[in-house]
C-alpha cells in the first residue's frame, strides 16, 4: 500500500512537470469564496469630483505619480533618496490614460481585487506589494516603503478609480486586465520573431525607433514622448511585458497607439510575432535579480515565463500546447 501511494505521488509529480501550467489549480487558489453575480459598468470617475480636502490632495498626487512617474521617483530626480524607479518610464506608459483605458491593465476596480493569490510568489499579496512588483520589474527599480506618501497616494488614486466596484467583484468587470489573443492559435503555433520584425518596422518603428530606443522628452527626469521597448532604460526580464503572451495581449488592443479591443490594428498573429521580436534575447534588457525564485510552484507557473537556462525556448515563443494543461 505504502509503495502504491509512493508511485501515485511520484506519477502526480511527473505529470505536473510534464504538463506544466494548470489553469484549474490557479483558479482554485484564486478563489476568495465569493462571486459577484450582478452587472457592473466600466466607468471612469470625473476628476472634478475629487474632493477639496486631504483625501483629494492625496488622490491628485497619486494620479500625478502614475502619469509623471519619472519626475517624482525616477532615476534622474535631484534627491538620490527619491530614485525608486530604475528607468524613465511612467506607470502610464503601460497603464494607459492614467490607468483608465480598458484592457490596458487599468486601475478601475483594482482596489476591490486585493488581497489576492499571486502565483509568482505563491502567496497572498496586497495591493502595495503588487505596486512594488511593477516598481521592481516594469520600472526596473526598488520597492516604495509601504508607509511612504507615494505609496499611499497611488493607493488612494486606485481607491478613487475603483469607487462603486464591490469588494471581491472586480473580476466581473469587463475591461479589466488585458484582452487575450487567441489561445487556440498560441497552443499550436510558435511566435515568429522574423515575421515580428517586419511588423515592427512597418507598425512600430516610426514611434519606438528602429532600435527600440524610443524618443526622450527634453529636460531632466522628463520621460519619453515614445517609450523604449528594449535597452537599458526599459522594463527588466522579470516584468509581465517580457512574457510573450502578456505582451501580445497588451499590444493587440493597445498598439499602434490608438488601437482598442473593439478596433484593433494588428491581427492576433501579428501581435504575437511582434511581441516575440520585441523580447528577443539579442535585444538587451536589464536582468531582474533573484528571478529564479519566481513562480516556485510549477503547477501555477505561467506558461510564458522564460528564464535562460531554466526554461526551454518553448516557454519563450511557444507553441504553448504542451505547457498548458
Ligand atoms: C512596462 C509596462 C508596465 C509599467 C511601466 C507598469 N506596469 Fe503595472 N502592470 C503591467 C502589467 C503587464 C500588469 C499585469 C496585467 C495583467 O496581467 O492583467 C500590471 C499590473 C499592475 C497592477 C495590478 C492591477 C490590477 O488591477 O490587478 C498594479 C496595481 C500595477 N501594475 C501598478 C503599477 C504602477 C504603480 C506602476 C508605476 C510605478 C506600474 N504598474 C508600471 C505593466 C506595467
Ligand atoms: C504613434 C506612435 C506609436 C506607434 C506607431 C506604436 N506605439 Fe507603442 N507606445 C506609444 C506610446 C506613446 C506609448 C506610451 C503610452 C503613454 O505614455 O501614454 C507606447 C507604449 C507601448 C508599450 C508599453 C510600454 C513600453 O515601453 O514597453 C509597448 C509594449 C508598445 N508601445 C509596443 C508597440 C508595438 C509593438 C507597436 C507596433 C505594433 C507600437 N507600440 C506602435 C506610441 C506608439
Amino acid at each position: 500500500m505504502k509503495k502504491f501511494i509512493k508511485i501515485v505521488t511520484l506519477s502526480a509529480l511527473c505529470t505536473s512537470a510534464l504538463f506544466g501550467f494548470d489553469p484549474k489549480v490557479l483558479s482554485e487558489r484564486s478563489n476568495t469564496g465569493y462571486k459577484y453575480e450582478g452587472k457592473l459598468e466600466y466607468k471612469i470617475p470625473d476628476v472634478n469630483t475629487i474632493p477639496d480636502n486631504q483625501f483629494g490632495e492625496l488622490v491628485k498626487y497619486g494620479k500625478e505619480l502614475i502619469v509623471h512617474t519619472s519626475k517624482y521617483i525616477g532615476p534622474e530626480v535631484e534627491d538620490p533618496k527619491m530614485r525608486f524607479a530604475g528607468n524613465n518610464l511612467q506607470c502610464q506608459t503601460c497603464h494607459l490614460d492614467a490607468g483608465t483605458k480598458a484592457y490596458s491593465a487599468p486601475f478601475i476596480g483594482t482596489t476591490a481585487a486585493f488581497p489576492q493569490y499571486r502565483p509568482r510568489e505563491d502567496t497572498i499579496g496586497t495591493l502595495a506589494e503588487r505596486i512594488n512588483g511593477c516598481m521592481q520589474r516594469s520600472m526596473n527599480g526598488y520597492p516604495l516603503p509601504q508607509d511612504s506618501k507615494e505609496m499611499k497616494a497611488m493607493e488612494a488614486y486606485m481607491f478613487w478609480l475603483s469607487q462603486g466596484i464591490p469588494v471581491g467583484g472586480a473580476t466581473a468587470l469587463e475591461g479589466r486586465g488585458l484582452a487575450k489573443i487567441d489561445r487556440k492559435m498560441i497552443k499550436k503555433q510558435a511566435a515568429n520573431p522574423e515575421k515580428g520584425k517586419v511588423v515592427y518596422e512597418q507598425q512600430c518603428a516610426s514611434c519606438h525607433g528602429i532600435n527600440g530606443e524610443g524618443i526622450k522628452n527634453e529636460g531632466r527626469a522628463n520621460g519619453y514622448i515614445y517609450p523604449p521597448l528594449w535597452g537599458e532604460d526599459s522594463y527588466n526580464k522579470g516584468a509581465g511585458m517580457y512574457r510573450v503572451l502578456k505582451a501580445a495581449d497588451f499590444i493587440k488592443s493597445n498598439m499602434p497607439l490608438g488601437a482598442t479591443k473593439e478596433n484593433p490594428i494588428l491581427t492576433d498573429e501579428e501581435a504575437y510575432n511582434v511581441a516575440a521580436y520585441m523580447n528577443m534575447d539579442s535585444h538587451y534588457r536589464p536582468e531582474k535579480i533573484n528571478r529564479k525564485n519566481d513562480f516556485p510552484d510549477e503547477v501555477v507557473k505561467a506558461p510564458d515565463v522564460y528564464r535562460e537556462g531554466i526554461e526551454t525556448k518553448e516557454h519563450q515563443v511557444g507553441p504553448f500546447g504542451k505547457i498548458i494543461k
